[in-house]
C-alpha cells in the first residue's frame, strides 16, 4: 500500500510541476488561503515585523478578500504590519474610475480594514507616457527596498497571463507597461460596457518580479480555467504560456476547485497516472473515453483496445470487454428521454425520471431572461407539450446587457403614443426628457441612472414573457425575481443576501414543483449563473423539511458556453429538426440580445448558434458512441443532496 501511494505521488509529481491543491469549491480553498495569509501576518506581529503581500485583482482573490475582512471584523486581525504591492493596473485609467484596481482594492479590502494607506502601493495608471518608465523602475526598486513580497496572490488569465504578463512575455521581465491580449480584453468586457472600451495597454509587475517572491498562491476557480491551468501545471515551460514559468519556483502552491481541475490528468484521465478506484462513474468516464479516442462504438471496444490504453484493469475486474462494453452502454441509453417529466405508465425503473405523478409541477429557473430558452428551449417546449404544470422564474432582470440605443427606441415609442393619445402626457413628457438627457450625456463606463435601468430591464421582461408565451405559458406561470444581488447597475455585483434566497424559496414554497430546473455552472464562481445557483441551493436547504420537498428533484443544464461531459449527463432530451427550429425562433423574441449582444462574452457566435451548435454535438458524441442518431440533445444533470 505505502509503496503503490508512493509510485502514485512520484508519478504526480513528475506529471504536475506545481502541486495542486483540490479544493471542492472555491468558497473552502479561498477561506484555506485566507486563514494561511492571516496566520503569515500574526507570526509576522509576534516578531514586530512587517509583512509584504503581492495582491491580485479580478474574480479569483474575491473570496480571499472577503474572509480577511471577516477575519479582521471578527477575530480582530490587523493589518497594522502589511505593506501591499498590487500586481497590475489597466492603462490608461484614472484611480477613481469603476474599472480600475485601486478602486477594486479599496472596495474588496482595503476600505475594510485597518491598513496603513501609506502601505499601500497599486501600478500608477494615471501616470503620463512619457514617465512610466521611470514610474515602473521605482515600483521595483520599492518593492525590493521592502525585502521583496512574502506572499504573491495569483489568478491566471485565459491566456496563461500571471499579473498581466501576456504570452511572449520573457522570463526576467519587470515591471513595465504592456499590451494586452485580444482574449483577455474580451474576457474583461464583463467589467467595461464594451469592447471598445477596455483599455489595450496596463502597467504590471513582471515574470521576474514575481518569481522572486518568497512563496507564490496562483488561485483557479471554476472550469473555465481548466484547459490552461492544465498547460500551466503540466505543460513545458514556454513564454507562450507564461504562467508555466511558475514550475521553475521552489515555493509555489495552486489552489484550485475541482471544476478548474477537470483537464487534470489525474482527474481527467485518473487511468494515465495510476492504479484507480473503480466505480460506476469512472468506468463510465474511461469507457467513454476509450470510445472516442479509439473512434469505436461502444460496443465494438475490444480486450485490445482496453489494454492498450492502460485500462486491462478494467477488464480484469469485469472479466471481459464485452461486460463493461454493454453495461455503459445501457447506462447511456437509459440517459436518452423524450419525456423530459416522466413517461406516464411506464416502467420507470430505467429511466431518468418518474412516471408518478403523470403530470408535474416544474419551475425552470433562468438566471437572465434568456437562459431558459437557449439551453433548455427544447426540452421546455416538450413539459408544456406533455401537459405539466410549467412555470419560468427569471432570476435577474438582466437590465445591464440592453444597449443604450434600444433604451432610446423604446422610451420613444412611450413617448409618440402618449402624446398621439394624450394621456398623461405630462408625466411621461419629463420621464422621456429626463431618460433622454441622462443617455445623451452619458459618458463611457458609466452606470445609467434608475430610470434607464428600469426601461431597459422592461425590454428584457417582454422579451421573456414572449419567448415563455411562445412556449405555451400563460402570463400566471412567468415570474420575474428580480434578485437584488444583480441591481448595482454594474458587472460587479452585490454579494448574494438573505432577501435573493427569500424570493427563490417563496416561489418554491408557493408552487411546490416536483421537478426544478436550474442553470448548474460551475465557469466563473462570481458570475451571474453561479450566484443565482447558489441561491437555489441555498433554498432548497432552508426548505428541507418539508413534506413536498422529498418529491422535488433538481435537474441542472448548463449555461450558453459549457455543456455536460457525455459520463456527467444523467438526462439527455433528444430535439428533432422541427423542434430545433421552435426552439430558435424561442431564442430569436431575445431581440436586444441578438446580434451583437452588450456581453457576447469570448465566443463571436450568436447564442442560438451556440445553443444549436452544442446541442448537435452531444448528438454527435452519442451517436458516435454508438447509440442512436438524433438531430440535436439538451442534456441534464440531477443534483442529490
Ligand atoms: C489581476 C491579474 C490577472 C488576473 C487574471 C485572472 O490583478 O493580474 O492576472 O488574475 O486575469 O482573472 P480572474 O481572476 O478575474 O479570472
Amino acid at each position: 500500500m505505502q509503496d503503490k501511494a508512493s509510485t502514485l505521488k512520484y508519478q504526480l509529481r513528475s506529471l504536475e510541476k506545481i502541486p495542486v491543491k483540490v479544493w471542492h469549491d472555491p468558497r473552502e480553498g479561498s477561506v484555506h488561503l485566507a486563514r494561511s495569509i492571516a496566520l503569515a501576518i500574526r507570526q509576522k506581529q509576534q516578531d514586530g515585523e512587517k509583512i509584504v503581500l503581492g495582491l491580485a485583482t479580478g474574480s479569483s482573490p474575491i473570496q480571499v478578500y472577503a474572509e480577511l475582512v471577516r477575519l479582521h471584523r471578527e477575530e480582530g486581525l490587523s493589518f497594522k504590519n502589511v505593506v501591499s504591492f498590487n500586481l497590475d493596473e489597466y492603462y490608461p485609467m484614472q484611480p477613481e474610475a469603476q474599472q480600475s484596481y485601486v478602486r477594486f482594492m479599496r472596495e474588496y479590502l482595503f476600505d475594510h480594514v485597518d491598513i496603513d494607506p501609506k502601505n499601500i502601493h497599486i501600478p500608477d495608471g494615471a501616470v503620463p507616457m512619457e514617465e512610466v518608465e521611470t514610474w515602473c523602475e521605482r515600483y521595483e526598486k520599492l518593492i525590493d527596498q521592502h525585502g521583496g513580497i512574502d506572499i504573491q496572490l495569483l489568478g491566471i488569465g485565459r491566456t496563461g497571463h500571471i499579473g498581466f504578463n501576456e504570452p511572449g512575455s520573457w522570463e526576467d521581465s519587470k515591471t513595465r507597461l504592456v499590451r494586452l491580449d485580444g482574449l483577455t480584453r474580451r474576457d474583461a468586457v464583463k467589467d467595461f460596457n464594451s469592447e471598445e472600451e477596455v483599455p489595450y495597454r496596463a502597467i504590471t509587475m513582471g515574470i521576474g518580479s514575481i518569481m522572486k517572491a518568497h512563496s507564490i498562491y496562483l488561485m483557479a476557480w471554476g472550469s473555465h480555467k481548466a484547459l490552461i491551468l492544465r498547460e500551466a501545471v503540466e505543460g513545458p515551460v514556454t513564454p507562450s504560456v507564461p504562467a508555466t514559468f511558475l514550475q521553475r519556483h521552489s515555493n509555489v502552491k495552486v489552489y484550485a476547485d475541482v471544476a478548474a481541475c477537470e483537464e487534470l490528468t489525474r482527474i481527467k484521465t485518473p487511468w494515465l497516472v495510476g492504479m484507480c478506484n473503480w466505480d460506476e462513474d469512472l468506468v463510465c468516464k474511461a469507457v467513454v473515453w476509450l470510445s472516442l479516442k479509439t473512434g469505436k462504438p461502444i460496443l465494438k471496444l475490444t480486450e485490445e483496445d482496453y489494454s492498450e490504453n492502460n485500462l486491462s484493469d478494467l477488464t480484469i475486474e469485469y472479466d471481459d470487454a464485452y461486460n463493461i462494453n454493454i453495461r455503459i452502454f445501457n447506462r447511456l441509453q437509459h440517459t436518452i428521454t423524450g419525456w423530459p417529466g416522466g413517461k406516464p405508465n411506464a416502467d420507470d425503473s430505467n429511466r431518468p425520471e418518474r412516471a408518478k405523478p403523470a403530470k408535474k409541477r416544474v419551475i425552470i429557473f433562468s438566471p437572465h431572461p434568456d437562459d431558459d430558452v437557449i439551453s433548455m428551449g427544447g426540452t421546455f417546449l416538450r413539459l408544456v407539450e406533455q401537459g405539466h404544470e410549467v412555470h419560468v422564474a427569471y432570476q435577474t432582470s438582466g437590465n445591464i446587457a440592453v444597449h443604450d440605443y434600444d433604451a432610446r427606441r423604446f422610451m420613444e415609442f412611450v413617448q409618440e403614443f402618449t402624446q398621439a393619445t394624450g394621456a398623461g402626457s405630462e408625466h411621461i413628457q419629463t420621464l422621456y426628457q429626463t431618460v433622454m438627457q441622462s443617455l445623451d450625456n452619458k459618458r463611457a463606463q458609466e452606470t445609467d441612472i434608475e430610470e434607464v435601468r428600469k426601461i431597459k430591464g422592461y425590454i428584457r421582461r417582454g422579451e421573456a414573457r414572449a419567448g415563455a408565451r411562445f412556449c405555451g405559458l400563460s402570463d400566471d406561470r412567468i415570474h420575474f425575481l428580480d434578485m437584488p444581488f444583480y441591481e448595482t447597475g454594474r458587472t460587479r455585483k452585490k454579494p448574494i443576501g438573505e432577501e435573493d434566497v427569500r424570493i427563490i424559496a417563496d416561489l418554491m414554497e408557493k408552487v411546490k414543483p416536483h421537478q426544478v430546473y436550474a442553470a448548474g455552472d460551475l465557469a466563473d464562481p462570481h458570475g451571474t449563473h453561479r450566484v443565482c445557483l447558489d441561491a437555489i441551493f441555498e433554498a432548497f436547504r432552508q426548505l428541507a423539511d418539508r413534506p413536498w420537498m422529498t418529491d422535488c428533484w433538481l435537474w441542472l443544464y448548463r449555461g450558453a458556453w459549457h455543456e455536460w461531459s457525455i459520463d456527467e449527463i444523467e438526462m439527455a432530451v433528444p430535439i428533432s429538426p422541427k423542434q430545433l427550429e421552435r426552439k430558435r425562433r424561442a431564442i430569436f423574441m431575445h431581440q436586444s440580445q441578438k446580434d451583437q449582444p452588450p456581453f457576447p462574452g469570448s465566443d463571436d457566435r450568436e447564442f442560438w448558434q451556440r445553443a444549436e451548435q452544442r446541442n448537435r454535438d452531444t448528438a454527435r458524441i452519442y451517436r458516435t458512441l454508438g447509440l442512436a442518431e438524433y438531430e440535436a440533445m439538451e442534456a441534464f444533470r440531477r443534483w442529490k443532496f
